[in-house]
């Protein structure tokens, strides 16, 4: 790698998408009809979409191109063969399953591996793939390290397995009684957390040892090796190609959603070595996804995909990705707003307990932050609390996660410096202002996946 600045921008704009410039007033009108969700605000109401890095992505010319050789055949698309090429050659898996997104794939795998009653062990839950065990009859276990609860605690992977707490659903519940293990890489709730080589090597071999399978969420696994291309022992040389090709082989298959590291606005995929799997998995894609080889893709679709996995695992894309990340970072905590620490891969987070400490979780203190960022300065953050973590389906009792947190998160090639100076300076404004806000009240709430559609209102 060179030494050129990481956050000047490894590429050129060729065209722009104009965004609207509101009052304090308007947005304040905005959030109230939203109910306070910022899920539920119109993205033309948002000055910075900070939402999700999820399908928000910029693509590449190469990208666009590869649209207009979209072959959309219902069987055998030739662009369905360019993107198995593109998986083997970046994650080295024998099987390729595509579907329509991330949480297709959270399906196939979940209905595949997950008798009713078994435990699914993962290094903290994602909001999807703990729904889509649930639904099979999964129940998950949390087994990541302590750290990762922890926002001040600045340990360079805390996205970790804690081996001590996986060998012990292990001697509990019994192998025979566990699916699969789950590991995240990085780890999006924790805050963008990486996990080490030699915790996904270790994991491995306790799993197979047990005869259990391991199933990577490669949802940012290029994030995550260029985390350990930078700071584990001896990857320094390695390119992101071949960790990613390291961290796939200690595993027996993985789900993916396209829609991050590869730049794409839709897409995902499963995959894996096992040839029975891998049949498990086709007959269920034609049920619920599209044909084994488009998975509720188009032809066009897929070539995007495969052209943004090739180019995504390139050295300085990822750099400047990450650069982007920690310029925000290195803005708020300079202004002493109180962030999770270290700085993640995808996004900022806020510590939203720390923010306001007025606000006791049960009102929804995360929830409360999001909306206040957006009514002072139009950016639009997403609640990773309380709300998102949901009822626990036996008892329906809340979930109390121990981080309560906002995520800033950043959308790859789409937003320059000086948008992420207004998104700090908005913050900044509303620090000052902290002590005079107070909760929410939950006033509709949805059975599944509540944090997309609830509603609230000011207390
Ligand atoms: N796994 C992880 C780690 C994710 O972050 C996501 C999506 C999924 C699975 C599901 O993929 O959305 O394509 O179905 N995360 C988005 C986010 C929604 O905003 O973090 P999907």
């Amino acid at each position: 790698m060179s030494t050129f600045n990481p956050m000047a921008e490894p590429y050129k704009i060729k065209m722009v998408e104009p965004v609207k410039i509101t009052t304090r007033e308007f947005r304040q009108n905005a959030a109230k009809e939203a109910g306070y969700n910022t899920f539920l605000l119109r993205s033309e109401d948002v000055y910075i979409d900070l939402l999700t890095d999820s399908g928000t992505n910029a693509m590449s010319e190469n990208q666009w191109a590869g649209i207009m050789l979209g072959d959309e055949a219902y069987a055998g698309s030739k662009n369905y063969y360019h993107l198995e090429d593109a998986m083997k050659e970046c994650y080295g898996y024998k099987h390729l399953v595509p579907t329509h997104q991330g949480r297709g794939a959270e399906q196939l795998v979940s209905k595949a591996l997950i008798s009713p009653g078994q435990w699914v062990p993962g290094n903290m839950y994602f909001t999807t793939t703990r729904e889509h065990q649930e639904l099979a009859g999964g129940q998950f276990v949390d087994v990541i390290v302590d750290a990762a609860h922890d926002p001040l605690d600045e340990s360079p992977f805390k996205g970790n397995v804690d081996l001590n707490k996986f060998e012990k659903v292990i001697k509990e519940q019994g192998a025979k009684n566990i699916a699969y293990i789950t590991i995240g890489v990085t780890v999006n709730l924790a805050g963008g957390q990486p996990v080490s080589m030699q915790n996904i090597r270790e994991v491995s071999e306790l799993a197979h040892k047990n005869g259990i399978k391991v199933i990577l969420d490669a949802t940012r696994a290029m994030e995550n090796a260029y985390f350990i291309k930078v700071r584990e022992k001896g990857y320094a040389a390695k390119s992101i190609k071949e960790i990613c090709h390291e961290m796939c082989g200690y595993t027996d298959g993985a789900t993916c959603s396209g829609k991050k590291d590869f730049h794409t606005n839709i897409g995902g995929f499963a995959a894996c070595n096992d040839d029975d799997f891998a049949t498990h998995m086709r007959s269920n894609v034609v049920v619920y996804e599209g044909l084994q080889t488009y998975g509720g893709m188009a032809g066009r679709d897929m070539e995007a995909m495969a052209r943004g996995m090739l180019e995504a695992c390139d050295d300085v894309c990822m750099r400047h990705r990450v650069a982007q990340s920690e310029y925000l970072w290195n803005l708020l905590d300079k202004a002493g707003i109180p962030l999770v620490r270290p700085c993640g891969g995808h996004g900022v987070f806020i510590d939203a307990r720390a923010f306001y400490p007025q606000i006791p979780q049960e009102q929804y203190t995360a929830q409360k932050l999001a909306n206040d960022i957006y009514e002072y300065c139009g950016v639009r953050s997403m609640e990773r609390g309380i709300v998102s973590a949901g009822r626990d389906k036996v008892t329906g009792h809340e979930h109390k996660p121990k981080l309560e947190t906002i995520r800033l998160t950043i959308p790859r090639r789409v937003y320059t410096q000086s948008h992420f100076d207004v998104v700090a300076e908005g913050i900044i404004e509303l620090y000052k202002d902290r002590d005079k806000m107070k909760g929410l009240k939950m006033v509709y709430e949805p059975k599944a996946l509540r944090f997309f559609q609830a509603r609230f209102e000011k207390l």
